[in-house]
């Protein structure tokens, strides 16, 4: 388990309330205990300009913020935790896990929020230096068990509406089919429920 994974880099993401933050959270202490190094950060935000820029993006009160924008502060946000906290985390052979990546521009902004996905896709290709993670896990979850986990007050992203959401579950879908080295998991369970399958998955997987 630990040759296998040091090194990798590795996403969880999925729609608002999917839970991915928690079972991050609960992915790199298992590995942690399974012996392997690893470090875990959240997109966008984990270093001074990102944290900002996630401010901007979340507040509820930059309602006039286009979809374009939105596109190039997530991007600007990712390229700062690619070369600040992912790339050397990366060189020093530590596992890297993600809450949120590229997936959820392209789901977002680029399904969603009628960008394109593969226009996002061109971007991340001249401003990332490596676009797509080793493994993607989607977190899957139906939109009346995700908002009912969202009980509080919503950023200006969950405020965005059903059909939207419900757009950015379908975006999330449609990718793990074209991507490679993309996993779906049903995230409906219960947190216990659903780390035994993330863990599950991270151990029969084999890396390309
Ligand atoms: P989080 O609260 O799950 O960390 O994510 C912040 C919000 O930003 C969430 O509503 C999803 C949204 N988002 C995008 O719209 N595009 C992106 O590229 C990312 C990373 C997040």
């Amino acid at each position: 388990m630990e040759s296998k994974l040091q090194g990798k880099f590795i996403v969880l993401d999925g729609p608002d309330g999917c839970g991915k933050s928690t079972q991050t959270k609960l992915l790199a202490e298992w590995l942690q205990e399974q012996g392997v190094a690893v470090e875990s950060f959240r997109d966008p935000g984990d270093t001074a300009i990102g944290e900002k820029i996630r401010q901007i993006l979340l507040n509820p009160e930059y309602l006039a913020m286009s979809t374009p924008a939105e596109v190039l502060l997530y991007m600007a946000a990712r390229a700062q935790l690619w070369a600040e906290k992912i790339a050397p985390a990366l060189e020093e052979n530590k596992c890297v896990v993600l809450d949120r990546w590229l997936s959820s521009t392209c789901a977002y902004q680029g399904f969603a929020g009628g960008f394109e996905m593969d226009k996002v896709e061109k971007i991340a290709a001249d401003s990332l230096e490596r676009p797509w993670p080793d493994l993607t896990i989607i977190l899957d979850v139906d939109l009346e068990t995700a908002s009912q986990r969202l009980n509080r007050e919503l950023d200006r992203m969950e405020a965005k509406g059903d059909s939207y959401h419900q757009k950015v579950r379908e975006g999330f879908l449609q990718l793990a089919k074209q991507q490679e080295n993309f996993l779906v998991v049903d995230a409906t369970g219960d947190v216990k429920t659903v780390h035994k399958k993330i863990v599950q998955l991270i151990s029969e997987v084999s890396f390309t």
